[in-house]
């Protein structure tokens, strides 16, 4: 199987690539990712070289190297889209621009290449926000009711997506999301930046009263029920992934980490709140469970830990992105 994987030099890309490659040996994958701030190349060096591997470097929005990506294609996976909501506050164009017309360009090829399986990967944060007090859960049949730049460009990147299974009978999957955590994920990211600036010496922002409650969603787990949808996922379908955290808060995860990493909660800042913070994100994973068999397995204390302990012993890769770009963002989302 040949397979095209958009975003693969970001963090869920990376981890999807590696377990995909480890797992079958004879399928091959073209990683074709533009390379922004996010991207790192690092992450999958080791596989340079090998004949089932190739990096191409160009942006979703290029028609004709999107095309020649895709020729050998028999299924592309789309993780490529700028991911970051503060991002998306401070500049909302660019998400427009990747998210939503570079989807559309993939899934126009895809059609002309007559690609046999389109798999779109969503987030959760479509459907807005739930209330703090509840025990209701997002589901497939969920109203959207995006709340940020970029959930709102996902919302409409999902909708052109099932547009093209009808319009043109283009066999789609979604998977809509949870919160991932695990290895490679950007230290913008509240539990890399938790870990990272602690190994830095620096204090952790925690926004507003640090209530906010996410579903977390191991990143192993999530490329288990990509290959679930892959393999027997129905087209025209969506699926909610979802992890097995419950109404864990932003300020008892990051308490976890000061908690395994020895520090003492000083080292938490509360500051400014994010404008629009989306209060709570659950998931009902029922229909991935009853009709594919998938169900997360992750523990998040241990792979909380073995997540503390990756970026521990993998300084360099981080540090590279927490560079002079990364603290001139810094300091202006930040600055109170
Ligand atoms: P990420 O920000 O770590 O990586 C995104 C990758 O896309 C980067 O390598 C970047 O260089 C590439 N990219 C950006 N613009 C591009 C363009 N125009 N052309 C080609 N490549 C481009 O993102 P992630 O966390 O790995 O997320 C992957 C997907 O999963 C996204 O679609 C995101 O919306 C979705 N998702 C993520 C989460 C999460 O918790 N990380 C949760 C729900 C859904
Ligand atoms: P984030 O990792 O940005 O993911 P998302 O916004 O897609 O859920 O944020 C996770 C939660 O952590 C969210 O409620 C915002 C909060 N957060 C902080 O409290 N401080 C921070 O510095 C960041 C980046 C996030």
């Amino acid at each position: 199987m040949n397979i095209l994987v958009t975003g693969g030099a970001g963090f869920i890309g990376t981890n999807f690539i590696r377990y995909w490659l480890e797992k079958y040996s004879q399928d091959k994958i073209v990683n074709y990712d533009v390379l922004t701030y996010a991207g790192n190349p690092d992450s999958l060096a080791d596989f340079e070289g090998s004949s089932r591997y190739r990096f191409i470097q160009g942006d979703i929005n290029n028609r004709e190297l999107v095309s020649e990506a895709m020729k050998d294609a028999e299924m592309v996976v789309h993780f490529a889209a700028e991911t970051h909501v503060d991002r998306s506050i401070a500049d909302p164009q660019v998400f427009l621009r990747t998210n939503v017309l570079g989807t559309q360009v993939l899934l126009e090829q895809a059609v002309k290449n007559k690609v046999g399986h389109f798999h779109h990967i969503s987030t959760d944060e479509v459907y807005g926000t739930l209330s703090l007090a509840g025990r209701k859960k997002f589901n497939e049949d969920t109203r959207y009711r995006p709340r940020s730049p970029y959930a709102a460009s996902k919302a409409a990147s999902d909708h052109l997506v099932l547009a093209y299974y009808e319009t043109y009978g283009l066999p789609v999957t979604i998977t809509n999301c949870s919160n991932n955590y695990g290895p490679y994920q950007h230290p913008e990211k509240l539990i890399p930046l938790t870990i990272t600036n602690l190994l830095e010496g620096l204090k952790v922002p925690v926004y507003g009263d640090g209530r906010n409650v996410r579903d977390w969603l191991y990143v192993d787990d999530h490329c288990r029920a990509i290959d679930l949808v892959l393999k027997k996922g129905q087209p025209g379908r969506v699926y909610c992934v979802g992890g097995l955290t419950s109404d864990i808060s932003n300020l008892e995860v990051v308490k976890k980490i000061l908690k395994l990493m020895d520090k003492d909660e000083k080292q938490l800042e509360f500051v400014k709140d994010r404008v629009g913070h989306d209060l709570k994100y659950a998931l009902d994973w029922s229909r991935i469970k009853n009709e594919l068999g998938w169900q997360p397995k992750a523990d998040f204390d241990k792979r909380l830990r073995e997540t503390v302990d990756w970026y521990l012993e993998h300084k360099s890769w981080w540090k590279k992105l927490k560079g002079r770009q990364f603290r001139e963002y810094y300091r202006k989302q930040y600055q109170q």
